[in-house]
């Protein structure tokens, strides 16, 4: 499917047309990827872009007056202003390429954070974080003797925000939260979550890294001061991501790291920073990663940000009730408002054996703690089996999914 050529409604084959890996086998079985809350698959759009960019361009961003490196730096910005509308920013000043979400996170811990925490001080987060929403502030917090604050999640997996409310005090200096829990699901409710924190003068953070795939994220409605992605799992490459910040306050931070492109001169008694959003990309960035998460971004519109959450949302709903149908089948994670992850247990089978066997069948999930192990404890389990979805996947695929978990309670009978 070509780039602003949005079909009239969802063509799930078409879409699936457009992913060569998705043809492969495993197994001798036909590949059934339900692991994209890990990392999205990509379509060839996004490897033709990076392909086209390597063949035909390359060259290094901001640097040479030559053709090549002209048209390298019109297409890494090109991908920023992608970007930018991708995200709803006001300005491609605000919109910085990092290599991941978790580089973004640790970008505003270090810079924006330490500077204002001191002994006493507070970084609240939740209790369904990733861990690269969490060690970040713990490493702040160690570092300045400031205190980590975890605001309690429910049965459900919703996270209470009277709790939330209750723990913003004169002491807390930020908060950051996610969007979407990539081990329950859970969609949080990210603009309230930003105006309680507002009115207390705490700015936000927001881990978009699981919903930006899923829904419309537009950080001026959320009104969010930092908003991080990351480009694998918005079906573009690995290496690249997305921090986005409001512009005052990136103006008002120190770099990040030090060198190339974030400089505008240098001696040897002192150096003076570049103008955003360069003064926070040192050295050559991921330029191919860039342009694949353009192509996967116009990849995304063209498709129907829309059109892929409705059926995101059937499959879900399907998956929940063939789950449900299972003997011993528990699913972790029921919150009210919940995006394409399904995340179980079996009755006395570890996590495990139930992704080695569905393996066999070409099936593959995530097994773990999804690097969500506070998660874990909260619900008293050591891991769970997950399944999640993406534009691609097909009831069908949940069928063989379904088949393969009525094995598992057979073998373990
Ligand atoms: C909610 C959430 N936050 C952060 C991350 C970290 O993403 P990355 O490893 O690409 O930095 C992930 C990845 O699994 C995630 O699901």
């Amino acid at each position: 499917m070509m780039a602003g050529t949005a079909p009239a409604v969802f063509d799930l084959q078409r879409v699936r047309a457009d992913f060569p890996i998705l043809s492969r086998t495993v197994n001798g079985r036909p590949l059934r990827y339900l692991d994209n809350a890990a990392t999205t698959q990509k379509p060839r759009a996004v490897l033709d872009a990076i392909a086209s960019y390597y063949t035909g361009i390359n060259a290094n961003v901001h640097r040479g007056v030559h053709e090549l490196s002209q048209q390298a730096t019109d297409a890494y910005e090109a991908a920023r202003e992608r970007v930018r509308a991708y995200f709803n920013a006001g300005s491609v000043r605000e919109v910085i390429f990092t290599r991941n979400a978790t580089e973004g996170i640790n970008l505003v811990a270090y810079t924006f954070a330490r500077a204002r925490l001191k002994p006493g001080d507070e970084v609240i987060i939740s209790a369904m974080e990733h861990h690269s929403n969490i060690v970040p502030w713990q490493l702040a917090c160690e570092a300045t003797g400031a205190h980590l604050r975890v605001a309690p999640i429910d049965d459900r997996g919703e996270l209470i925000l009277e709790e939330f409310d209750r723990l913003l005090t004169p002491s807390t200096r930020i908060a950051s939260i996610t969007h979407m829990s990539n081990a329950l699901g859970t969609v949080t409710p990210v603009r309230e979550i930003v105006r309680l924190a507002h009115a207390k003068g705490v700015p936000v953070l927001i881990d978009a890294s699981q919903a930006a795939y899923h829904m419309r994220v537009d950080v001026k409605a959320i009104d969010c001061d930092f908003l991080v992605a990351t480009g694998h799992k918005l079906y573009g490459p690995t290496g690249i991501g997305v921090l986005y910040g409001k512009e005052a306050h990136l103006q008002d931070m120190p770099p990040f790291m030090g060198g190339g492109d974030m400089i505008s001169s240098v001696t040897f008694e002192r150096s003076t920073w570049n103008v955003l959003p360069y003064k926070f990309e040192a050295g050559t960035p991921d330029i191919a990663g860039a342009i694949g998460l353009h192509a996967a971004l116009d990849y995304i519109e063209a498709t129907g940000l829309e059109a892929i959450a409705a059926h995101e949302r059937d499959l879900l709903t399907y998956g929940t009730g063939l789950l449900q149908a299972i003997d011993g089948v528990r699913i972790i994670g029921t919150a009210r408002d919940k995006a394409s992850i399904l995340s179980f247990v079996m009755e006395g089978v570890h996590p495990h054996d139930i992704g080695t066997i569905v393996d066999r069948e070409g099936v593959a999930i995530r097994t773990g703690h999804h690097c969500a192990q506070p998660v874990m404890a909260r619900f008293g389990i050591p891991a769970t089996a997950r399944a999640s979805l993406a534009m691609y996947n097909t009831r069908e695929e949940l069928d063989v999914l379904g088949r393969a978990l009525q094995q598992v309670r057979e073998v373990f009978a």
